[in-house]
C-alpha cells in the first residue's frame, strides 16, 4: 500500500534525473513565491488579517509550544491516516477550509474550480465558500467523487438562505458549514489602507448572482446593473445569528450542520445541546477579531466540552506536523487555509494539490518516525505543552 510520505522518495528519485519539484514543499518558500504571484491588493486580502495581525501570527507560532513525544519499537511500516467523519470515511484527516477569494487567486479567475480540482486530485475534501466566482453547482461538479462541504454566510433574507441551502443539497454537498464569526467584517488595516474589499467591486458574488431568489429581488439582473446587484448583496449579507436560529437551520435541511467559529467550551456544550452534528474550532485565521489567543491553544478545551460531537479545526496550520499536533489535541479533521490558497496562486489546481500532498507527506513521515501507526494511536499519545 502506498503512503503519503512516498512523495519524498519520488522527489529524490526525480532529482537523480535532474528534475526538481515545480513548487516548494515548505510554507515559508511557498509564501514568498505567492507574494510574487499575486497582485498587491489580492496579496493583502489573502495574507492580511485583523488589527496588528497578532492573532494570526500567534495562530501559527503557537504550534511551536506544542510537541509530540516520540515512541520507539513500534512497527509503523504501515500507516493509516484515514478518519471517520459524519458517516464518511475520509482517506486523510485534512480538508480545504473555505476561502472566499479562491476565485480571484488564479489568473483565469476560476480559482474555485481549480481548488475543487485539487480536491479531486488529492482526495482532500473541499469546503466551498458562499463567496465564489463560480456557482456552487459547478464547483461541486469539479470535486468529482470526493465529498465536498458547503460553507454558508447566512444572508438576512431567509428565502435566499433557504435557496442556497437547497442548491447545496441538490449539488450533493455532504455538510453545511455555517460560519458564525462574520456577520460583519473585522477591522483589516491592510485592506482599509488600500480601500479594497473585493465583494464591493462585484467579485466572488456568483452564488448570489446565479440564485433565482436573489435575482428576483433585483429590478434589473446583475448582467445589466452590477452596481445595484452589489448593493443588494451588501444589504442582505450578514445575518446576526443567535442560538434560536439553529433550530431553523435544522428544520429546513437534512444536511449535517457544522458550526464554524466555536472557540469557547460553553459554546461547544451549547452546540451539542442544540443537536448540531459537528463544531469547527477556528478564529478565521485571525482575520475577523484580533482577540489574541491562538486557535490551537483553545482546541483541547473545546474538544473536551464537545464530547462525542466531532470537532473540526483550522487557523495557523502550516505543515504536516501542525496537522499531527491538532489531531493529537483532539481535532477530528484539520482545515488547511492560506497554504493551499498560495498553492493556487503559484500553480492553480496542481499547485494547491502539491501543497496538500506535501502537508500529508510530512504528517505521514512524522507518524512513521515517531511511532504512531494510526490517528487513534497519536490521539492516545496526545500533544504536550512545551
Ligand atoms: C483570503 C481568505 C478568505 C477566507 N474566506 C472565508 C470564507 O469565505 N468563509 C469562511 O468561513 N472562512 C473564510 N476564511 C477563513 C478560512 O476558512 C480559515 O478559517 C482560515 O484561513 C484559517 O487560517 P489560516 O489560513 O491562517 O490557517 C478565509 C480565509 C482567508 C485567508
Amino acid at each position: 500500500m502506498g503512503h503519503y510520505g512516498d512523495l519524498q522518495t519520488q522527489i529524490y528519485q526525480d532529482g537523480l534525473r535532474g528534475v526538481l519539484p515545480d513548487y516548494p514543499v515548505d510554507f515559508a518558500t511557498l509564501e514568498k513565491r505567492a507574494e510574487n504571484a499575486l497582485s498587491p491588493s489580492l496579496l493583502n486580502y489573502v495574507q492580511g488579517g485583523c488589527g496588528d495581525e497578532h492573532t494570526q501570527r500567534s495562530n501559527a507560532s503557537a504550534f511551536h509550544h506544542w510537541g509530540m513525544v516520540p515512541r520507539m519499537l513500534v512497527d509503523c511500516t504501515s500507516r493509516d491516516l484515514s478518519v471517520d467523519l459524519l458517516g464518511m470515511t475520509l482517506p486523510s484527516p485534512i480538508f480545504m477550509a473555505p476561502i472566499g477569494v479562491n476565485g480571484e487567486i488564479t489568473q483565469d479567475q476560476r480559482g474555485d474550480i481549480a481548488a475543487a480540482e485539487a480536491s479531486a486530485m488529492t482526495g482532500v475534501p473541499f469546503c466551498a465558500s458562499t463567496l465564489s466566482n463560480s456557482p456552487l453547482e459547478e464547483v461541486a461538479n469539479a470535486t468529482g467523487s470526493v465529498p465536498a462541504f458547503f460553507q454558508l454566510y447566512t444572508p438576512k433574507n431567509p428565502d435566499l438562505a433557504e435557496s442556497l441551502i437547497r442548491r447545496a443539497e441538490a449539488a450533493d454537498y455532504k455538510a453545511l458549514v455555517i460560519t458564525l464569526d462574520t456577520w460583519v467584517t473585522g477591522w483589516r488595516p491592510r485592506d482599509l489602507n488600500a480601500s479594497n474589499f473585493p465583494q464591493l467591486r462585484g467579485k466572488v458574488l456568483e452564488n448570489y448572482f446565479s440564485d433565482p431568489v436573489f435575482r428576483a429581488t433585483l429590478a434589473r439582473p446583475p448582467e445589466e446593473d452590477i452596481a445595484a446587484a452589489v448593493q443588494a448583496w451588501a444589504t442582505t449579507f450578514g445575518k446576526v445569528l443567535t442560538w434560536s436560529d439553529i433550530e431553523w437551520f435544522r428544520s429546513i435541511t437534512r444536511l449535517p450542520i457544522i458550526l464554524k467559529g466555536i472557540c469557547h467550551p460553553d459554546d461547544a456544550r451549547r452546540a451539542a445541546d442544540h443537536g448540531v452534528d459537528a463544531i469547527y474550532c477556528s478564529n478565521h485565521g485571525g482575520r475577523q477579531a484580533n482577540g489574541g489567543i491562538a486557535a490551537i491553544d483553545m482546541l483541547s478545551d473545546v474538544v473536551n466540552a464537545a464530547g462525542e460531537m466531532p470537532t473540526l479545526f483550522d487557523s495557523g496550520v502550516r505543515s504536516g506536523s501542525d496537522v499531527i499536533k491538532a489531531l493529537a489535541l483532539g481535532a477530528k479533521a484539520v482545515g488547511i487555509g492560506r497554504p493551499y490558497a498560495y498553492g493556487l496562486a503559484i500553480g492553480g489546481a496542481k499547485g494547491a494539490a502539491h501543497v496538500l500532498r506535501s502537508i500529508l507527506a510530512e504528517a505521514d513521515l512524522l507518524m512513521a518516525v515517531n511511532g504512531y501507526p494510526t490517528v487513534e494511536a497519536l490521539v492516545e499519545e496526545g500533544a504536550s505543552r512545551i
